[in-house]
């Protein structure tokens, strides 16, 4: 595969266009982790909320996470390139971890805790703060999450061990939360 698109001086926007709309590849195990675009997974499911499966998130949420035990570790696994389950869980446990698959979504989410990142998160984060009942609460939303953000973990749910905990994390979880993920 690797020589192919060696050979074929292909660009990681040519191949992902390829996959998506030429081949009509299944996006499985094999192509999954280059075929899997960050971007246009954010720009398709988080900046107009269309997705009734999306809105529904961000509507009972702020509901659920109310009803839960305060304090503890909280994992995102599976958490894409998004930060909105931690958004949601900011004032209610001490640390958050996101854990996903793929590194180009690990690396979106590092880029977000790095302030590098270019998504807009806005639409998301209004929407919450209207269910959390504290309209301008979105602008500080963010910044509340970072403070409690404290990795971003490698995982894979056919593993036996899923997540990868470097040496300076505590394995474990109080809270775990899988969102919209299929394993691949
Ligand atoms: C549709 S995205 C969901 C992302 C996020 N939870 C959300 O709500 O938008 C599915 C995620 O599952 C992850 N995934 C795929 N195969 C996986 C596996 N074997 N173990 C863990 N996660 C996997 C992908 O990397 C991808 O980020």
């Amino acid at each position: 595969m690797e020589e192919l698109e060696q050979r074929l001086a292909i660009t990681e926007e040519k191949k992902q266009e390829l996959f998506r709309n030429n081949l009509g590849l299944v996006l499985d195990r094999d192509f999954f982790h280059v075929a899997f675009n960050t971007d246009a997974y954010l720009h398709d499911f988080y900046t107009q909320l269309e997705e009734p499966a999306m809105r529904m998130v961000h509507t009972y949420m702020p509901t659920i996470v109310a009803k839960l035990p305060k304090g503890g570790r909280m994992c995102d696994f599976g958490a894409g390139p998004t930060i909105h389950l931690g958004v949601c869980f900011r004032h209610s446990v001490d640390e958050i971890f996101f854990a996903d698959y793929l590194p180009q979504n690990r690396n979106e989410l590092v880029r977000w805790i790095n302030k590098e990142s270019n998504f807009d998160w806005s639409t998301v984060l209004r929407t919450i703060a209207c269910h959390e009942g504290a309209m301008n609460s979105w602008l500080t939303m963010e910044e509340e999450t970072r403070s409690k953000v404290r990795g971003v973990l490698h995982c894979d749910c056919l593993k036996d061990s899923s997540i990868e905990y470097p040496t300076d994390v505590a394995e474990g979880f109080d809270v775990r939360f899988i969102l919209n993920t299929s394993k691949s």
